[in-house]
């Protein structure tokens, strides 16, 4: 089995506004290739578990708000060094200073509603992946 992969979640303003196909367009053409992905609307309480590490930061409870409030598009993808990799192509988490090119910048409306979401360790694509995809629902069989 591939190990060398990260977690992605297209948030609710990139699905809402069309972006979805753009988005995973950038995503392959830089050699990551799509092992699980599925739509689906986080409940209240699926999002506080998933973001629990921002618990009683001030944007939390907005944090919580903004990825319940419309489907979401979740992701397991492969290539080489892949959460360092896609942190690069997403950019910074304030897209006014995510560099040119990067998925934020092109698509991130605010630091809150900034397009995407990408596990920050191994460890943690570890532990996000299985939060969202059972191992029947992910395809290791590409290249790279
Ligand atoms: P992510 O987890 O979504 O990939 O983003 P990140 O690592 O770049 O940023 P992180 O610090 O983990 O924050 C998680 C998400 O919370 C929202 N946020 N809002 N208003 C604010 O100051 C603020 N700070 C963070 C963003 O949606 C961020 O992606
Ligand atoms: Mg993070």
């Amino acid at each position: 089995m591939n190990n060398d992969f990260t977690f992605a979640i297209i948030k609710p303003n990139a699905v809402k506004h069309k972006k979805t196909g753009p988005i995973l367009a950038m995503i392959n053409e830089a050699g990551f290739c799509i092992c699980a992905l599925k739509m689906t609307l986080l409940t209240k309480i699926q999002a506080q578990a998933f973001y629990m590490v921002h618990r009683g930061k001030p944007f939390y409870d907005g944090l919580i708000e903004f990825m319940t409030s419309g489907p979401v598009v979740a992701l397991i993808l492969s290539r080489e060094n892949a959460v360092e990799e896609f942190r690069k192509l997403i950019g910074e988490t304030d897209p006014s200073r995510a560099e040119n090119g990067t998925i934020r910048k092109i698509f991130a409306v605010s630091v809150q509603m900034n397009a995407i979401h990408g596990s920050d360790s191994p460890e943690n694509a570890v532990k996000e992946a299985a939060f969202f995809f059972s191992e029947f629902e992910r395809f290791y069989h590409q290249e790279h």
